[in-house]
């Protein structure tokens, strides 16, 4: 397995690659690599010649230094994780080489970035557009593999590729979970145990409204109290936000659900010990269709 640290010297291996017929596929990660991240490598492996993981914690993309400084850096392991998983090349660029101090140019990005995650964290797509985009144009790849679980994420990344005309085919694979029902997230670990027993409200929320849209309960207002009602059973939960969008754009949702429907969760759990001073917020969705019965998650 290749490590490379410049975009000089992926661009080179890009072309040759290119030239040579072979099919690239980019996995962008923050490193913090766990089973999540290699279901994405798994989904590209069977898509592509050859396997791209690309490892770079972007510091524009964080609210607070603190967050930042806390951001795990695991790079060996990650190494070791990708090698395994049968990676061709691994992109772990310093810091400067993808975010220079004198960087002035930012990807404008539209409404999709608004809701949900957007309204706590301005700026934080803007961020992840634009260094989604320079990934892509230092590895040129055919395709690139994101996760579900980011969905704003992944519904930003679309419409800016859409928009800016990338030829590149955006996959989106769906969340890994925990044999409890969590989402799979490099921010598990900071969890303290309790905290941790207690996240599992997050999946027990999107089951309870899906499972009441597949009985025929497409009143939004009614599958928001019954989300809210499985989080408020966990004491160290605060919500950040339960909340009903279009499933494409993110924008409103009527009274009724008549199309696809994506439910977000974000809930902030704290520490018993150390209160909020030590909250991990989660995040988790599900797609909820009420033209379809319930599919197994
Ligand atoms: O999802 C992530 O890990 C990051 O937001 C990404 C897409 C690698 C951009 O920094």
């Amino acid at each position: 397995m290749r490590v490379i640290e410049t975009v000089a010297e992926l661009q080179a291996l890009a072309d040759r690659e290119r030239a040579a017929g072979a099919k690239i596929a980019l996995v962008p990660t923050m490193g913090a690599i766990h089973a999540g991240h290699l279901a994405l490598v798994c989904e590209a492996r069977k898509r592509a010649d050859r396997v791209w993981v690309s490892i770079f914690v972007n510091p524009t993309q964080f609210e607070d230094a603190a967050e930042l400084g806390n951001y795990p850096r695991t790079r060996e392991a990650d190494l070791q994780r990708c090698r395994d998983a049968g990676v061709d090349a691994v992109f772990a660029p310093e810091c400067d080489e993808m975010a220079p101090p004198a960087s002035q140019t930012w990807i404008e990005v539209g409404e999709a970035a608004r809701p949900l995650c957007g309204r706590s964290r301005p700026g934080h797509f803007r961020a992840v557009a634009t260094i989604v985009a320079k990934l892509l144009l230092a590895a040129k790849p055919h395709l690139a593999v994101f996760g579900e679980k980011d969905y704003q994420q992944l519904t930003v990344i679309r419409s800016m590729v859409r928009d800016l005309g990338f030829d590149v085919e955006i996959v989106a694979v769906p969340i890994v979970r925990e044999t409890d029902g969590l989402a799979l997230s490099s921010r598990n670990i900071h969890l303290h145990p309790e905290a941790r027993r207690q996240a599992v409200a997050l999946v027990r929320a999107l089951d309870a409204a899906e499972g009441a849209v597949a009985s025929g309960e497409h009143d939004s207002a009614r599958l928001l109290q019954l989300a809210t009602a499985e989080i408020d059973q966990a004491p160290l939960a605060r919500i950040d936000y339960v909340e009903l969008c279009d499933a494409d754009s993110l924008g409103p949702v009527g009274e009724k659900l008549a199309d696809s429907a994506l439910l977000a969760l974000a809930v902030r759990f704290d520490s018993p010990d150390r209160g909020a001073r030590e909250a991990v917020r989660l995040i988790d969705i599900r797609v909820l269709d009420p033209r379809r019965a319930t599919s197994p998650r």
